[in-house]
């Protein structure tokens, strides 16, 4: 018994002393970190479940996942030192395209139509301002697939050939994903010729509206037909606003269409 105790002491009074002297030789060093700083990681952006929630931008959505084109676009988002810009179209902007239609592509074509979608950077809206002046910029989809950018006082015009349209608000814009909604789907020459047909000339405007009560669908068609609406220069500060804004909006709209 009373060796045990002075066994148990003499070793903890020799370990207490090898600290000691351990603590005497060693270098005065800084204290040992086990790991250096981690670098702060990127924050991950899951475009799947931020497409899922904005919009709605479901056919979009459904097009990204049928033609596997989101695991590229995951990819390039996670781990890419450029970023993504991604520009999507609602659900009644698919709608609204019946010539010519998505429905007779082979699945290749309708890859790279998706593909068409994005441009291998983030570009904030304010960059858009450089990227007009360079003329066409190159998609996704490579080669020949590319996109013009015009900017007119911070609205951002796109033109496919097939497809005029605009940026009509930033979903999310975090360095190293821009997510933009564009008013139209977006038509590549690569995948439906040069051929365009020349847009229509609008309908000569009555003085007086015709009816308070025409469909809903119907305003919506001949919007998304008009390549361009007199408010095209204010309607993307007008959106950010809110729902006054989006009142203003579609008052402008339909003022636009009388
Ligand atoms: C991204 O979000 C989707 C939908 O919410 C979910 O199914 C998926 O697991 C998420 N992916 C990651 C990597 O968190
Ligand atoms: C992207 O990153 C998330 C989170 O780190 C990961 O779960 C996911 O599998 C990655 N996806 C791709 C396509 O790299
Ligand atoms: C804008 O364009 C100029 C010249 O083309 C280039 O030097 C500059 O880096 C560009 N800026 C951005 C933000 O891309
Ligand atoms: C895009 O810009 C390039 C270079 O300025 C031009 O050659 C081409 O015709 C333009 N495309 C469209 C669809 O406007």
């Amino acid at each position: 018994m009373e060796f045990s105790m002075i066994f148990i002491l003499s070793n903890t009074l020799l370990l207490l002393s090898s600290s000691a002297f351990a603590k005497t030789v060693s270098p005065p060093s800084p204290p040992l970190s086990p790991t250096p700083a981690p670098a702060p990681a990127p924050d991950f952006v899951n475009l799947t479940e931020l497409l899922a929630v904005a919009g709605p931008f479901h056919t979009f959505l459904e097009y990204l996942e049928s033609t596997k084109v989101i695991d590229t676009f995951q990819n390039q988002a996670n781990n890419t030192e450029e970023g993504i810009t991604i520009f999507v179209p609602k659900d009644s902007s698919f709608s609204a395209l019946k010539k010519p239609s998505l429905s007779k592509l082979t699945s290749d074509q309708l890859k790279q139509v998706i593909l068409f979608h994005a441009l291998p950077k983030y570009y904030s809206l304010a960059d858009f301002k450089n990227l007009s002046q360079t003329g066409s910029t190159p998609t996704f989809a490579g080669g020949s697939y590319s996109l013009n950018f015009t900017d007119d006082s911070g609205t951002v015009h796109i033109n496919s050939g097939w497809s005029k349209t605009k940026v009509t608000s930033a979903v999310h814009s975090t360095d190293p994903v821009a997510i933009y909604e564009v008013g139209k789907v977006l038509l590549p020459e690569a995948v439906f010729g040069t051929d365009i047909p020349p847009t229509p000339a609008p309908a000569p405007a009555p003085e007086i509206a015709p009816a308070a009560d025409s469909p809903i669908e119907k305003s919506a068609d001949s919007k998304a037909s008009s390549p361009s609406s007199p408010d095209g220069s204010s309607s993307y500060k007008i959106l950010s606003y809110g729902i006054w804004g989006n009142l203003v909006l579609a008052t402008f709209g339909v003022l636009a269409m009388l």
